[in-house]
């Protein structure tokens, strides 16, 4: 499994979502849409960046009953996306559905990757909201564990979680760490963020990077600093 950096077009229409991509020339990043843009456009966006020669993360985050997401599941994988991901919260039966669903009948499927907690739920919200009283990490471990056991490919963590995620789950277990930024650039709105180049030393297989690349004077430059930090 390769590394890469996967662009987060978090735009709110196909429109601005191609103007973007067409400053980057001749170059197709990985690229990650998710509920707003997926929500207001429907298939036809993936449908047209696939065309466009994109790899495709859809960011959807699914949670629901087994038999509404393996059927939901099957309609992504006949959309050609390369990753898509659920809630681990949703138990070890619905990631195992979604897992069937994914697969094509000559047995490939995109990646399944799960988001374990939120990083907008703290240690507070999880006990008085979730009624779950431990610590917050180990419940990060064990839904990556039950991702793992249900035959999913991965999770969803910041960077400075992948190597333990790596310990737990093996080296094999794919990490996707949002919170990236280079040395100099403005953290936005994420709290615990790492620069592409420790990404790779803590063992991140894909990065995904939003603004430091969108919202860059030249994104071309922005998108192939990260490749080369974090590629090499
Ligand atoms: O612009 P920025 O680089 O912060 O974008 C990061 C992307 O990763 C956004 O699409 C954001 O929703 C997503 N993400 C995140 N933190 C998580 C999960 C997803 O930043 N824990």
């Amino acid at each position: 499994m390769g590394k890469d950096v996967i662009v987060a077009c978090d735009f709110a229409s196909a429109k601005e979502t191609f103007s973007f991509l067409d400053k980057l020339g001749d170059v197709r990043p990985f690229v990650k849409i998710g509920m707003e843009l997926y929500y207001a456009e429907g298939p036809s966006i993936v449908r047209e960046l696939k065309r466009r020669g994109h790899k495709v993360f859809l960011d959807l985050k699914l949670h629901d009953i087994p038999t509404t997401v393996k059927k939901a599941m099957a309609v992504l994988s006949n959309l050609d996306v390369d990753i898509c991901n659920l809630h681990a919260a949703g138990t070890k039966a619905m990631m195992q559905a979604a897992v069937e669903g994914l697969t094509r009948p000559d047995g490939s499927r995109p990646l399944l990757i799960a988001v374990t907690m939120l990083t907008s739920t703290d240690q507070e919200a999880l006990e008085k909201d979730i009624l779950i009283r431990e610590p917050i990490d180990e419940v990060v471990m064990k839904y990556a564990l039950n991702a793992k056991e249900a035959g999913l490919d991965g999770v969803v963590c910041s960077p400075l979680e992948a190597g333990k995620v790596h310990d737990t789950c093996g080296k094999d277990f794919i990490t996707v760490t949002p919170g990236v930024r280079f040395a100099e650039s403005s953290n936005d709105d994420q709290k615990r963020i790492m620069t592409p180049a420790d990404a790779k030393k803590v063992g991140s297989d894909y990065i995904v990077v939003g603004r430091p690349i969108t919202k860059a004077d030249d994104p071309l430059a922005a998108y192939e600093r990260c490749c080369r930090d974090f590629i090499g």
